[in-house]
């Protein structure tokens, strides 16, 4: 199968250009060589290469700053991924489209389904619901648009190397406790987008988190644990326990977030590991190679 991959240097990118099944032919561009904001950009590299399917891992994930500059947000996470399907759609290519637990608000208190309807609280949320929407209008039968929650990698921007960065400098860490989610290693969802692959023709919207759920505060309590006993840390800061309404952000973001992911288990035939399996492997990857 000919894959090619937007956003092909982000935590998602990285990982599926890694964990590629043998057989396939996959081109992984950054952003500096596709731009998925530019038709013209995408409609180039996907006429150039003729893919089978595109997997879109690009985005625009700065949460916050993306209340400041909807306008950039929107053009990436909204008219770039219309810009890709319309894209694989002219060239018959299926599309996997990532998207985000940030669509939802929070409010529902129980896991949420893929059909629960989107009620996002910040301009990143919409323009990733803005985007889904594209893409399923573009692609009804050759898209799966699939969610996941709070991605981290041994590489990128992300919470886990801001945590061991600020556990290292500080004696004490302030992480809310009142915002929960479900923590999933990039590895995970590649794995899982190559095993949907594999399944063919699965097309709509699909949820995909490592399993469990965790408040920050729980997250951060974890990273620290787990680096201390592998030795990735010889000492670290304490972590603290405070609430949303005492670490004001740009966005808003939801207090409660978990994805239903059940019907993707049925799919697949499988079910992922507990995230703080999955934490515990991606540290033990960074203690082999710290600056993967
Ligand atoms: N990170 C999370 O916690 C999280 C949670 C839920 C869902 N998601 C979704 O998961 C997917 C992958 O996220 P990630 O964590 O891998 O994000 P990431 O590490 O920020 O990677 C996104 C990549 O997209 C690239 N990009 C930005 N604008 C682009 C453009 N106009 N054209 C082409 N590429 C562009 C970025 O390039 P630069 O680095 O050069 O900007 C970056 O390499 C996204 O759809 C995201 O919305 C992420």
């Amino acid at each position: 199968l000919r894959v090619l991959i937007s956003g092909g240097t982000g935590q998602l990118g990285r990982e599926l250009l890694r964990t590629r099944p043998a057989g396939h032919v996959v081109q992984a561009p950054g952003q500096a060589d596709v731009d998925i904001s530019s038709a013209a950009s995408v409609e180039r590299a996907v006429a150039g290469f003729a893919p089978a399917l595109v997997i879109n891992a690009a985005a625009y994930t700065a949460v916050d700053a993306a209340e400041g500059d909807r306008e950039a947000a929107f053009r990436v996470n909204a008219d770039g991924a219309a810009n890709v399907a319309r894209a694989a759609a002219r060239c018959g290519a299926r599309l996997v489209h990532v998207s985000t637990d940030f669509v939802f608000d929070g409010e529902a208190g129980r896991p949420y389904a893929p059909n629960a309807a989107p009620r996002p609280l910040g301009a990143y949320g919409e323009s990733k619901a803005r985007g889904e929407q594209a893409v399923r209008e573009i692609l009804p039968d050759r898209s799966l648009v699939l969610r996941t929650s709070w991605l981290y990698a041994a590489h990128g921007r992300n919470f886990v190397l801001t945590m061991l960065k600020l556990m290292r400098e500080r004696q004490v860490i302030n992480v809310v406790c009142d915002q929960i989610g479900c923590p999933t290693w990039a590895n995970s969802l590649a794995a899982a987008i190559w095993a949907f692959v594999a399944r063919g023709e699965v097309s709509g919207i699909y949820h995909w988190s490592d399993a469990g759920a965790a408040s920050w505060y729980d997250f951060a309590c974890a990273v620290r644990e787990q680096a201390l006993a592998i030795g990735l840390l010889a000492s670290a800061g304490e972590v603290v326990p405070i609430l949303t309404r005492d670490y004001p952000t740009a966005a808003r973001r939801p207090p409660y977030s978990v994805l239903d992911c059940s019907a993707s288990w049925a799919v697949l035939g499988h079910r992922p590991r507990h995230w703080r399996e999955a934490l515990n492997a991606m540290l033990c990857e960074l203690g082999e190679s710290p600056h993967a």
